[in-house]
């Protein structure tokens, strides 16, 4: 049994007349620990998938498995408790919360939960010690993106999902994120997911999922994956 486990996945979303199949039969498996990055066009069902995953979501049909337990069969109260230890959730438009400061909102997510990091070392980790007292408002869509990476980290979930994670910062910082990320899933053996537009970094993965039109296209598995230092894009 894999750590994740996708089996035939449906998710319709239905407006007016219309009915989008965002997840048309999704099947995948991904280990423990692994980076698996999910790629495809805009609107191929990325963010649908993690949702899902991350029981922000429910299918209309289909098994999702995580850390063998079967989360469409949790109730409320069960899915709260799942979302808030086991998933940390990068989100692609960031969520962070207006009025609290980056320290405060990294903080707001660590009280919840009871294996947490230390909010100002996370915060250090992706380059931003002199920005913790700012509000998200002073600080640039980059340095956003970071705090909400920094939030999801310090909760040391089993399970990290993020939504385009580098898809604000300039290609130095977005190094340095990735090599956190993969950095931090082989010291703790966090199972990372990633979903990017961004084709060259896919030789990091462990494993790379290739989506269109709500269905899986291909699965990828590296056996060597290589470092972010010696990607360019
Ligand atoms: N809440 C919703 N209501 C209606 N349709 C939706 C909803 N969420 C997603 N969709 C539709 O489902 C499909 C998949 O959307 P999804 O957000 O998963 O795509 P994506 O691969 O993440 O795209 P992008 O790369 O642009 O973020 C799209 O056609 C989208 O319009
Ligand atoms: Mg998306």
């Amino acid at each position: 049994m894999s750590y994740i486990e996708m089996d035939s996945v449906y998710k319709r979303y239905r407006t007016g007349t219309i009915t989008i199949p965002a997840a048309d039969g999704v099947t995948f498996n991904i280990e423990q620990g692994e980076i698996c990055m999910i790629v495809g066009p805009s609107g191929s069902g990325k963010s649908t998938v993690l949702n899902l995953l991350g029981g922000m979501d429910f299918c209309d049909d289909g098994k999702i498995r995580v850390a063998g337990e079967l989360i469409n069969d949790f109730n409320e109260r069960r899915m709260t408790e799942f979302r808030r230890y086991d998933v940390g959730f990068v989100f692609q438009f960031y969520n962070l919360v207006q009025n609290l400061t980056a320290l405060e909102n990294v903080e707001l997510a660590t009280q919840i939960t009871n294996k947490s990091l230390d909010p100002v070392r996370v915060l250090e980790r992706v380059g931003l010690s002199d920005r913790i007292n700012n509000f998200p408002a002073q600080m640039s869509g980059g340095e956003q993106q970071r705090v909400s990476i920094a939030r999801a980290l310090a909760k040391n979930p089993k399970v990290l999902l993020c939504d385009e994670p580098t898809g604000a910062l300039d290609y130095a910082t977005g190094k340095s994120i990735l090599k956190l990320l993969a950095e931090t899933a082989a010291e703790t053996g966090m199972t990372v997911v990633i979903v990017t537009h961004n084709q060259a970094i896919t030789p990091m993965a462990d494993r790379v999922i290739t989506m269109r039109s709500g269905r899986v296209q291909r699965i990828t598995v590296n056996d060597a994956p290589v470092s972010a230092d010696s990607i360019e894009w």
